[in-house]
């Protein structure tokens, strides 16, 4: 076994707290079982205690030690999509409340990554992990941003470069009849009703404490950030340039690109494909983040149904600043 993932399970088997790559965000894991270890993650992270964690799991039958009544449709969806970026909210089983917030349902992925999988078929656990971020920022799509981020506070930061998907997972109560998308993520409603064969319901208002990723201002940069559509971008811009604002343009289109020729701004093109958007967006936040500008401008991507999960993060970290 490498040893890198050998010294991550000795510590996870101690109690400690390994940051660890996934196919979405690096996640900050501690082994499920031990309410001690997941009260660390809940410090490190500055989270509060009734925010449930998602168990991370290495095999699809594990479900059934964490979660009780697992649905034939719960087995349909983990045969279809796991590994992969979909989070299932079940009914709890003897997965510790400390983990579920105090409620009595918990969420199960397992994540596609080479590194997050080895970890947890080594580990044989499940493993509690939320984004390796502090609590309401931009969760980390490289280990690099969690070094940054969380430093000596963690005991091990596995590598495994960019994460390929950048946003976090679509979780889906199936607590709920039908259904509930609590977040979007790069699995869409259309892919899960295709395997669900009726309609989801998708939170429209997310204001449901039950996931924090849902509360309106979270994935927050420190900078001010102003979603603007193409047609009033101009506006926008001079706007800020006449109260004397350094501004960073995030634009994704044509037009969008020409006004960020605009004297006074920067420049930060995006790609105009909704993953590829997906997969560079917190990066991009970060990196703007440390450049000491008074605002960025985001170019509002379209509104289509691929751009879900692009406009949702984009809406909670430009939560109050939106125009
Ligand atoms: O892609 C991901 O899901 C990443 C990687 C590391 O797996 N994890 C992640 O974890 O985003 P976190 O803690 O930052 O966000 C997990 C979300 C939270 O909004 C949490 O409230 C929700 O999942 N969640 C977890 N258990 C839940 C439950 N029992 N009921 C409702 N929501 C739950
Ligand atoms: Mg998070």
């Amino acid at each position: 076994m490498d040893l890198k993932i050998q010294q991550a399970v000795a510590l996870l088997d101690s109690g400690g707290v390994v940051a660890f790559p996934t196919e979405t965000v690096y996640g900050l894991g501690a082994d499920a079982s031990n309410p001690e270890a997941v009260r660390r993650i809940f410090a490190i992270k500055g989270r509060p205690a009734n925010h449930p964690l998602i168990v991370h799991i290495g095999e699809a039958r594990h479900m059934h030690e964490w979660a009780r009544e697992v649905s034939p449709l719960a087995e349909r969806l983990a045969a279809r999509f796991w590994p992969g970026p979909l989070t299932l909210i079940l009914r709890r089983g003897r997965a510790p409340l400390e983990v579920t917030g105090g409620q009595d349902s918990v969420g199960l992925r397992m994540p596609d990554h080479p590194v997050a999988l080895a970890l947890l078929r080594a580990f044989g656990g499940g493993v509690a992990a939320p984004s390796a971020n502090r609590f309401g920022r931009v969760s980390p799509t490289r280990a690099e941003h969690v070094l940054e981020e969380l430093g000596e506070t963690v005991d091990l930061i596995l590598q495994g470069g960019d994460c390929r998907v950048g946003l976090e997972s679509t979780i889906l109560s199936l607590i709920d009849d039908p259904p509930v998308l609590l977040r979007p993520g790069a699995i869409s409603p259309a892919e899960l009703e295709a395997v669900i064969g009726k309609p989801i319901a998708c939170l429209a208002q997310p204001t449901d404490v039950r996931a924090p990723g849902t509360l309106e201002s979270h994935y927050a940069p420190d900078t001010r950030l102003l979603v603007c559509p193409t047609a009033t971008l101009e506006n926008s811009l001079d706007a800020c340039l006449a109260q004397g604002f350094r501004v960073a343009l995030m634009c994704c289109s044509a037009a969008g690109g020409t006004l960020s020729r605009h004297p006074g701004v920067q420049p930060q093109p995006m790609p105009n494909d909704a993953s590829a958007y997906g997969q560079a967006l917190y990066a991009t936040l970060r990196a703007l983040d440390m450049q000491g500008f008074d605002v960025i401008v985001v170019e509002a991507p379209p509104r289509d149904e691929a751009w879900r999960a692009v406009n949702d993060r984009l809406g909670r970290a430009s939560h109050g600043s939106r125009q």
